[in-house]
């Protein structure tokens, strides 16, 4: 049997100190087997973007492991982080802001390319302009996109955008934080269409976070639901959305039901 992609192992993270101490994270541990979606749902402030950012050392946890492909990269520095990041990338929930207003499209994912990827003395120009062309080609942009500046995109094209760079890498893991709740409902609808594609043809694992329980369950193999920094109740989303065990897992749920029932 293969091994996860991702064990994060009792990680945990405060911020703050004496009465201002928050604990964001409190003992937090999953597991993502290699192309499978995990699903991190819970409302805001339950500590989502803090696991993302622990897992792609953006933040230092303060305790606990996290292992990629099997390696313990809770305290890795310098090259070896380097190396972890060809595998590990992130999409965000303002596309727009993730892209350098002043950089073409082109240029975002070229840079992606030669600082992750390729020596760029040994790729020709016209070989690079390829590599761009067929990146945003498998997201559904034509090749002109590569020519224009993020705010001239859509939120959904420059999400794509965004997905296009993150994929350049071939990445093993994509961890998508809310990377659909700033996009309009049929946008978001074709961003989770494009991402369950390149899920199956890259055969790359997803981390989707999402405070959408809703969205979530459409689209996770499995679910992990947390509630203030905890994780409250996990498993394979069919006996989550059908039998939830925890009482916030209940309220999460009859809260998208009145929603529906609402509409
Ligand atoms: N850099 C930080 N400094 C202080 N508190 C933070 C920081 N980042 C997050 N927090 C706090 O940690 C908690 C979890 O935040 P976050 O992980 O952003 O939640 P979510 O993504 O689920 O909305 C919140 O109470 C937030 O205010
Ligand atoms: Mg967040």
């Amino acid at each position: 049997m293969s091994q996860p992609i991702l064990e994060v192992h009792n990680i945990k993270k405060t911020f703050g100190k004496g009465k201002y101490k928050i604990t964001a994270v409190d003992d937090v541990s999953f597991q993502i087997m290699p192309g499978e979606v995990l699903g991190l749902v819970g409302e805001s402030g339950s500590g989502k973007s803090t696991i993302a950012k622990l897992i792609t050392h953006l933040q230092k946890v303060d305790e606990g492991n996290i292992f990629f492909d099997g390696k313990d990269i809770s305290n890795i520095k310098g090259k070896a982080c380097l190396e972890v990041y060809k595998e590990m990338q992130m999409v965000f929930q303002d596309p727009v802001g993730s892209f350098n207003p002043r950089m073409k499209i082109g240029e975002a994912i070229k840079e992606t390319l030669c600082h992750l990827c390729y020596n760029p003395k040994a790729m020709s120009k016209a070989h690079m302009k390829e590599a761009i062309v067929s990146l945003l080609k498998q997201v559904g942009l034509k090749s002109e996109y590569a020519n224009k500046y993020p705010h001239q995109l859509s939120g959904g094209e420059c999400q794509r955008a965004a997905i296009a760079r993150a994929i350049a890498v071939h990445p093993k893991l994509l961890i998508c934080d809310e990377a659909t709740s700033a996009l309009d409902v049929s946008a978001q609808a074709q961003i989770i269409e494009l991402l369950m594609e390149l899920e199956k043809s890259l055969d790359m694992a997803i981390l989707f976070i999402s405070h959408d329980l809703a969205l979530v369950s459409c689209i996770c193999d499995r679910i992990c639901v947390l509630y203030k920094g905890q994780e409250v109740e996990s498993g394979e989303t069919k006996g989550i959305i059908e039998a939830p065990k925890h009482p916030y897992t209940k309220k999460l749920l009859s809260s998208v039901l009145q929603v529906d029932i609402g509409e």
